[in-house]
């Protein structure tokens, strides 16, 4: 799917759904931190069935698996956002849809209606914007508000600036003409760089969130324990582990790497996804058994989405669900609680 997407999609498109932050290291590192990890298979276990089912925050699903938010989805499908919730909704994953996407809210709701779906909150200027947001979302039937936390401005993507000059010009938002994406660069004010206010955000803004609204809230981009205990003492119900696919510091730690320790912050408490690098079955092994209780995949979405539209997108998702069956069994686990720590270990120890 991926050979499809790239021979389909412009150079520009290509380095925008691809690329990383700087030296695009923390990229790089997202799958080879599944390579520090080897599995320990157990044999004969008298497997018939293996069951991948699960909830996340009460929400039923098909799988651990659950297709992450990402942007402007217009620029690889004409079928946009309503292609993906198709697709999800098809193969019962959850899926989450960014606040930039092409497609209203509203519609990629109205594309699959039974399909579990979250909404991917990007903090507006104005609060206002933002409750109304959250309040369109909610009418939407979308059950769980993600907050993403890692981008109070964008990284430096310096494979878009090379190839994606296209993309620099702005690509229209499906939620209105009055909602913006992360903040723009820093001016340098006094010989010190000052970032837009609206940059300027502190945990206190959950406690904000959890006024206006009773969803559940996810706060997605946490790298560390510290970060996760906050998160969770302020009110989140789930926290997703990730560097944002390598875009924003390039140098940070992988999601992966940082899943046991949050795990071991905040796991009793709330619920741990994690997300960067996952491609295969197997992968999704690694992380449950690190801790994790469901990954998010982002690129391969867009590929089987420029590949196929929706129909390409329950296509990847049931591969990947099969893998994983096919990777339980094994691996002698027949169902999700019994994927245990004592199912990987460290190549490096
Ligand atoms: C993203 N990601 C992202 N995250 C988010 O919270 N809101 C967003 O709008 C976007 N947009 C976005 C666009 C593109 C093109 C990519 C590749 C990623 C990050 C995304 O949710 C997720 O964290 C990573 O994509 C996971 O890594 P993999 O699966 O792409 O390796
Ligand atoms: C990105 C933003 C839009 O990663 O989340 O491109």
């Amino acid at each position: 799917m991926r050979g499809v997407a790239q021979k389909r999609l412009s150079p520009e498109v290509w380095a925008y759904v691809e690329g990383g932050a700087g030296e695009e290291r923390t990229l790089e590192e997202n799958r080879a931190a599944f390579h520090r990890w080897c599995l320990r298979p157990r044999q004969l276990a008298g497997i018939r069935t293996v069951d991948l089912r699960t909830t996340l925050l009460g929400t039923a699903v098909s799988s651990p698996v659950y297709v992450s938010p990402t942007a402007y989805q217009g620029l690889v499908h004409p079928t946009a956002e309503a292609g993906t919730a198709r697709g999800a909704g098809a193969a019962g994953v959850l899926a989450m849809f960014s606040t930039l996407s092409s497609l209203s809210l509203e519609a990629i709701a109205a594309a699959a209606p039974s399909g579990p779906k979250w909404f991917q909150l990007y903090l507006q200027p104005e609060f206002q914007t933002t409750q109304e947001l959250i309040e369109r979302a909610e009418k939407a039937g979308y059950t769980a508000l993600v907050l993403t936390v890692d981008a109070p401005v964008l990284g430096p993507r310096d494979r878009q600036t090379r190839d994606g000059v296209a993309i620099r010009s702005p690509v229209p938002i499906g939620n209105g003409p009055r909602i913006l994406p992360p903040a723009r660069a820093p001016e340098l004010r006094n010989g010190a760089y000052e970032f837009p206010e609206d940059a300027t955000v502190t945990w206190e803004i959950l406690g904000q969130l959890r006024e206006v609204t009773s969803l559940p809230l996810v706060v997605k981009g946490i790298l560390t324990a510290e970060d996760a205990r906050r998160a969770v003492d302020a009110g989140a119900r789930a926290v997703i582990v990730s560097n944002h696919g390598g875009r924003q510091l390039d140098g940070a730690m992988t999601g992966l790497e940082a899943v046991p320790e949050v795990v071991e912050a905040v796991g009793a408490e709330a619920e741990v996804y994690m997300d960067g690098g996952v491609r295969r079955g197997s992968d999704v092994l690694t992380a449950l058994a690190l801790g994790a209780k469901a990954v998010g995949i982002g690129r391969p979405v867009l590929w089987a989405l420029a590949a196929g539209g929706g129909a390409g997108v329950e296509r990847l998702l049931s591969l990947l669900n099969l893998e994983l069956a096919v990777s339980m069994m094994l691996a002698g686990r027949r169902s999700l609680t019994e994927i245990d720590r004592g199912l990987v270990a460290s190549r490096d120890d």
